[in-house]
């Protein structure tokens, strides 16, 4: 069974079945932005898998960058939003598309959105591989889901646990019977 360190976790979404749900909002983005030429901004650390396997489906002119933000420390929220890396230069009249590994709370986002709109970027679209519907406390609208989840703690396909686990190509979630949680 996965584990990191002493912490086990369970086979969730398999490697497959998100490339196969990354196909399908890829095909909706290829239609949706047809002569758009979109801004991809991904957020590292936890959504650099899903932006490379993304963009490999995108067939339309686009252009990727990422942003760096962070506000969890192991299994919990710190509540504090750190931008590390900043957003790219000009957005004047941009189509963005922001691409997360995960909403949870959406307080990430709801820290990015304003910065985005202050930017003069024509639109915002936000697009995420996992959604945690019962955990969401803003109401801001998310375009592209990959998922909804439940709340458990997930990792691999680039989310981690203390850094550990984003190399995973599945993801997997906490197992509730295992020692030390
Ligand atoms: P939010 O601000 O509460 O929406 O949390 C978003 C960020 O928290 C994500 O970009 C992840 O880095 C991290 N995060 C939230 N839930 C999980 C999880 O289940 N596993 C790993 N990281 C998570």
């Amino acid at each position: 069974m996965p584990h990191i360190k002493d912490t086990f976790f369970k086979p969730y979404i398999s490697h497959s079945q998100i490339l196969k749900r990354i196909e399908a909002i890829a095909t909706q983005i290829n239609v949706e932005y047809k002569n758009e030429n979109p801004l991809i901004i991904g957020v590292l650390n936890g959504a650099f898998r899903f932006v490379a396997d993304l963009s490999k489906e995108i067939e339309i002119p686009c252009e990727v960058s990422f942003v760096r933000l962070s506000s969890y420390r192991g299994m919990e929220s710190s509540n504090q939003v750190q931008e590390v890396f900043g957003l790219p230069e000009n957005l004047q009249n941009r189509k963005v598309i922001i691409v997360e590994d995960i909403v949870d709370s959406g307080l990430t986002l709801n820290e990015l959105l304003p910065k985005l709109k202050k930017s003069g970027a024509s639109s915002v679209d936000i697009c995420t591989l996992l959604l945690k519907p019962k955990a969401f406390q803003y109401h801001y609208k998310i375009k592209y889901v990959g998922f909804e989840i439940e709340n458990d703690f997930v990792v691999g396909y680039g989310l981690d646990y203390d850094e550990a686990g984003r190399c995973w190509n599945d993801i997997c979630k906490l197992e509730s019977n295992a020692k030390n949680v």
